[in-house]
This record gives structure tokens, C-alpha cells and sequence, in this order.
């Protein structure tokens, strides 16, 4: 087991550096956003099915998996009150029925080979969705060569989980770009400079009994954490379930109010030592409606005294953005000390890789490779 107070021996124990590219997720934001601005987004892409014209587009969609397609949800439930357009979240292969010509479809894969992302960016293209693509390389960006699909090029050697900052932050450019949405640039930026005044108080170097993230790490060990979220923190509790996943190789849960109060509550008349195994970690916000608060507030009680521990991270900043993405740093930096206390490899997924490896005898890609080509 590192000690978390010992910050040579957690520099050598995260290998990659997860760490050390949290602290710098300020600079990658901005330079994100910049991607963003400079990427040439044509009038049009010509497809044997027709052409496909880069106009206002009617529905926004995000298509990808795993750590790629989070910020599809993290925007969907920030922004929800102010978008004039549905956002479709698309997960698996293929698209819903009603993602057809007129919706944009942002593809995300960040290495660019995930057979479902693939499929469903040839699916875009068939039904003369606009596409655009983001990925650090892989098939998709040789997709995008080759069919004249913008592609959005981020920088690529990371986990694509760590890569939040280029994955989320060019979705907020594109709405405001295809005049969907007003004002989103600067709340990005703004975003960026709240992570750099947090980064130092949770940093490495800043010892356990005054780092919140340290601290928390500590706590959730040795439990299942049951992360809780509501409104624009209920997609950032379901990211800190997977990174709990990911990155401290455990299992973990999420769920959101008011859904919860109406299902997952009664499992806590569970035996007092079925549940100790858990913990509980609230998403909080000075901003909650008084109706969640509540809600909050009576499910607490409940899990109070029956959880191994129950605790909290409250939002940061003042906007549901800065909200949501505050709360979401401080998780990720959480699972990655809880894996280095648990003393394991925050970076490596080791089963996600034998799955995929599992599933390639099926040629998945290969086959999307040749309808790609049939259709240019
Ligand atoms: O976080 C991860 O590494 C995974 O959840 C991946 O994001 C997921 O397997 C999809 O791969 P990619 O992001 O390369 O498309």
C-alpha cells in the first residue's frame, strides 16, 4: 500500500502520471477549447448516398462508449434548461430511429477503435447525418480521411478517462459554433480557471489531513461506494462509479434523486451487515432546489448508522458546469488515490482490454472499414 503522504512513492506508483495530468487539466481545457474553434467544419460531405449539408442542425447527438461518451450525459444534464435542441446521448452500435439527416452527430472514440463508436459512425454517415469526429487516431480518424468527415485530433498516449478535458470541452464549442447555444466558451474558460485554483489543495503534494480528495480516498477504502447525484450532478455520480470502476479496481454504484427515493431506498431494509459493506457518497450543491435537499437530507438519515460511511462533496463555482465538473475532478482525483492506496495501477484496465481482444475475432471493424468504402 502507498502512503498517500509520501509523494515519491505515489509518483512511482502511478506509472503514467495520471496524478500529474490531473494538475495540468486547467491548460488541456484551454487548449481543448482552441482545438475546437480551429477545426474547419465544410459546408458540406458528399457520400454515393448523397450530400450531406453542414447547416443548423435539428437534434444534437453524441455517439461513443465508456469514458469517451460521458460528457454526451455530464452536457445533456447541465445544459438541459437552456439547449432549443433534444440532445440524443447514443451508446452501443448503431443510433436510434430518429437520429437521421439534420441531427449532428459528434462521434467520440479516443483510441479510435471501438467497434460500437464505429458502427454508429457509419450509420451517421449512411442516414446523411453531419458527422464530426473526435479521436486521437485509430480507424476513425482513417475513417474521416478518407470520407472528408471533420475530425477533431486530440493528443493521444493517456487513458481515455483522464482525457476529459478533450473529449467534453470541444462538445460546449460545437453548440455554440452550430448556434445552438450562447455564452458556453467562456463558461468553459472560467471552468478551467476554478480546476487551477483547486488542483494545489488536492494535489499530491499537499499532505492527507488538509486534501480533501486524500482524505476521502482513505474513507471509501475497504467499501463499495454508492455515489448519489441529482439534476446536472447526476451524470458526474454515474462518472465516479466508473471511475471507481477503472481506476480503483473495485466495484461501485449510482443512482440519482428523486429516482432513487423510489426504488433503491427499500434495499436499505437490508441486514445491518449486508449493508456495511457500502458506503454512500453524496453529490452536494449550495444550489439544490429545496424539493432535493430534502430528498437528500431524508435519505442521509436513512443511510446513517446503516452504511459503513456516509459523506459528501460539495460543488465548487457558479455555474451548474463549474458545478458539475468541480464535483467530477475531485472524484476522479479520489478513485486515483484510492487505487494507489489500495496499491494497485489507476492506468491499467486490464479486463476492458482482454474483452476487447475477446471480441475482435468477430471483425467488427474490418466490416464497418468495407461499408465505409462502399459508401464513398
Ligand atoms: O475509460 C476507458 O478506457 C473505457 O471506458 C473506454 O473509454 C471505452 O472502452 C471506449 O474506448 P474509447 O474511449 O477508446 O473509444
Amino acid at each position: 500500500m502507498v502512503l498517500l503522504d509520501d509523494p515519491v512513492a505515489m509518483r512511482k506508483a502511478d506509472e503514467h502520471g495520471m496524478l500529474e495530468f490531473y494538475m495540468r487539466w486547467p491548460d488541456a481545457i484551454h487548449e481543448a477549447i482552441e482545438r475546437a474553434m480551429a477545426i474547419e467544419i465544410p459546408d458540406e460531405v458528399r457520400t454515393r448516398k448523397g450530400i450531406i449539408k453542414y447547416g443548423q442542425p435539428e437534434l444534437f447527438a453524441v455517439a461513443g462508449m465508456g469514458g469517451s461518451i460521458i460528457g454526451g450525459d455530464i452536457l445533456s444534464d447541465v445544459l438541459q434548461g437552456e439547449l432549443s435542441v433534444p440532445v440524443q446521448v447514443c451508446r452501443g452500435y448503431g443510433l436510434p430511429a430518429w437520429v437521421g439527416p439534420g441531427a449532428l452527430v459528434v462521434v467520440i472514440s479516443y483510441s479510435g477503435n471501438t467497434e460500437e463508436t464505429l458502427v454508429a459512425f457509419s450509420e451517421a454517415l449512411k442516414r446523411g447525418c453531419m458527422v464530426i469526429a473526435i479521436t486521437s487516431g485509430g480507424h476513425l480518424a482513417g475513417f474521416c480521411r478518407k470520407t472528408g468527415v471533420p475530425l477533431l485530433a486530440v493528443p493521444g498516449g493517456r487513458a481515455t478517462r483522464m482525457s476529459f478535458p478533450y473529449l467534453f470541452f470541444p462538445l460546449l464549442v460545437f453548440l455554440e459554433r452550430f448556434g445552438l447555444a450562447k455564452g458556453l466558451r467562456e463558461r468553459a474558460e472560467k471552468t478551467a480557471e476554478l480546476l487551477r485554483s483547486m488542483a494545489e489543495e488536492l494535489g499530491p503534494e499537499r499532505p492527507a489531513q488538509e486534501n480533501k480528495a486524500k482524505e476521502l480516498a482513505l474513507e471509501l477504502m475497504g467499501t463499495i461506494p454508492l455515489v448519489y447525484g441529482f439534476k446536472w450532478l447526476r451524470s458526474v455520480a454515474y462518472r465516479l462509479k466508473t471511475q471507481f470502476n477503472e481506476n480503483s479496481k473495485i466495484p461501485s454504484f449510482s443512482n440519482w434523486f428523486p429516482a432513487m427515493n423510489h426504488h433503491e431506498i427499500v434495499g436499505w431494509e437490508a441486514e445491518e451487515e449486508l449493508l456495511r459493506a457500502f458506503s454512500v457518497l453524496l453529490l452536494r450543491s449550495r444550489n439544490e432546489p429545496p424539493e432535493i435537499r430534502r430528498r437528500i437530507e431524508l435519505t442521509k438519515e436513512i443511510a446513517l448508522g446503516k452504511a459503513s460511511k456516509v459523506l459528501e462533496i460539495w460543488a465548487k463555482g457558479s455555474s451548474k458546469l463549474e458545478e458539475a465538473v468541480s464535483v467530477l475532478y475531485v472524484g476522479d482525483i479520489v478513485s486515483i488515490y484510492l487505487a494507489l492506496a489500495r496499491g494497485v495501477d489507476p492506468y491499467r484496465t486490464r479486463s476492458i482490454d482482454a474483452l476487447k481482444a475477446g471480441m475482435a475475432e468477430l471483425k467488427i471493424a474490418e466490416k464497418v472499414k468495407k461499408a465505409i468504402e462502399e459508401l464513398i
